[in-house]
């Protein structure tokens, strides 16, 4: 085990194999969490949230395999504040829980049909029926970002009375923005265990949030491999690593070069493929077209490229189109081993561009094709 939280250390909670699995129509079975478990451990995450031991027998296998395997994270099961929960995660042999109580009153009252104090009393007698038997505890607040601050704190402090190891901060609908996710954490750090955040996409802010988080003292942070997740999904690990690693120079421990990889296998035992445009692993974050950036680009990479792409493990791909211009025509020529002239290629370019104006991205086969034929044409 990678061991419980140390401050100072930013820790990653991966958890697609709980919240990300809980995307619409998403359903992985025991091989797969293991292949995925095994990814994040290489990776480099320090606790994997394999399931809910509740939800089903299917999933406690699952989850078991995945604590039995001697991966080096901690492995942990998501349970509500119910004896029975801790009982049946304790089964799957885990080293920690995520144990999750709604704090807002919105959830308290409607959902739980409960009351604040009631919260209180069921978060600690579980808490400590967990420690009693020698569990990690994390102590979550769901929807925490509409809650009660007063109140979450109160619960907060009853929690690690109780033994909780960590926190967590949920931002269940994802209504945070970054100047108060700062704000919140700057108060939440000091209360004498480590926090986790762990946010939601609803408005697109959930890499940002959770940044936030991070820089205000929060010493973990929830994510999910290419942010998948409820909805709109949560924090996605490689856009909070890569900001970071990148933007603010700090060391997170992750092997970024194995993203890519951990990435295309995600997607492809979830069913759920990537936007092109998806920051990091979608396929035209590496990608261009446009003359202009393609001419910068053999100058300098940095011109439109703020990381290198073999940093997360990926290549960068020049396309041909109606935007197109000399210097990509001539290098998707060079890689062919096709010389041609300053004419030559001023017709290949216009040739290009044609086809491009037809609505088509012009492949390698097309390429050739119009080199053939103004190579054949004598200049
Ligand atoms: O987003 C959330 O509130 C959650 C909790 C149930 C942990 O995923
Ligand atoms: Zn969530």
């Amino acid at each position: 085990m990678r061991g419980i939280a140390l401050f100072g250390k930013i820790r990653f909670l991966d958890t697609t194999l709980r919240d990300g699995e809980q995307t619409p129509g998403v359903s992985l079975g025991m091989d797969e969490k293991l292949a995925i478990a095994q990814g994040l451990d290489a990776l480099g995450v320090d606790v994997i949230e394999a399931g809910s031991a509740m939800t089903s027998e299917g999933e406690r296998l699952s989850i078991k395999a995945v604590a039995d395997f001697g991966l080096e994270a901690e492995i942990c099961s998501y349970v509500r504040a119910l004896a029975t929960d801790i009982d049946v995660a304790l089964g799957c042999d885990v080293d920690s829980v995520h144990l999750v109580v709604p704090v807002s009153d919105l959830h308290i009252q409607c959902k739980l049909k409960s009351d604040r104090k009631s919260v209180i009393n069921k978060a600690v007698e579980v808490t400590e029926y967990a420690k009693d038997h020698g569990l990690i505890v994390e102590l979550s607040g769901e929807d925490a970002s509409r809650a009660d601050q007063d109140y979450l704190v109160s619960l907060y402090k009853a929690g690690i009375e109780a033994g909780a190891d960590r926190l967590a901060f949920c931002d269940t609908v994802g209504v945070l923005v970054p100047e108060v996710t700062a704000d919140i954490f700057s108060r939440l750090s000091q209360l004498g265990a480590p926090i986790s955040v762990h946010c939601h996409n609803d408005f697109g802010m959930a890499t940002a949030n959770t940044v936030a988080a991070l820089r205000a003292g929060a010493a973990q942070a929830h994510v999910t491999v290419n942010g998948i997740g409820e909805r709109a999904g949560n924090a996605s690990l490689e856009e909070v690593v890569m900001a970071l690693e990148s933007i603010y120079k700090i060391n997170t421990g992750i092997k970024c070069q194995d993203i890519y990889q951990l990435s295309r296998l995600v997607s492809r035992m979830t069913g759920l493929p990537m936007a092109p445009n998806k920051a990091i692993v979608g396929e035209n974050a590496f990608t261009h077209e446009a003359g202009i950036h393609v001419h910068g680009l053999l100058a300098d990479t940095k011109t439109y490229e703020p990381m290198h792409p073999e940093t997360v493990g990926r290549k960068r791909r020049i396309v041909l189109g109606k935007h197109a211009g000399r210097a990509s025509v001539e290098l998707a020529l060079r890689e062919f081993g096709i010389l041609a002239s300053e004419q030559q290629l001023a017709q290949i370019v216009v040739r290009v561009k044609e086809l491009g104006d037809k609505g088509k991205r012009v492949s390698d086969a097309d390429l050739q094709t119009i080199a053939d034929i103004v190579l054949s044409i004598q200049m």
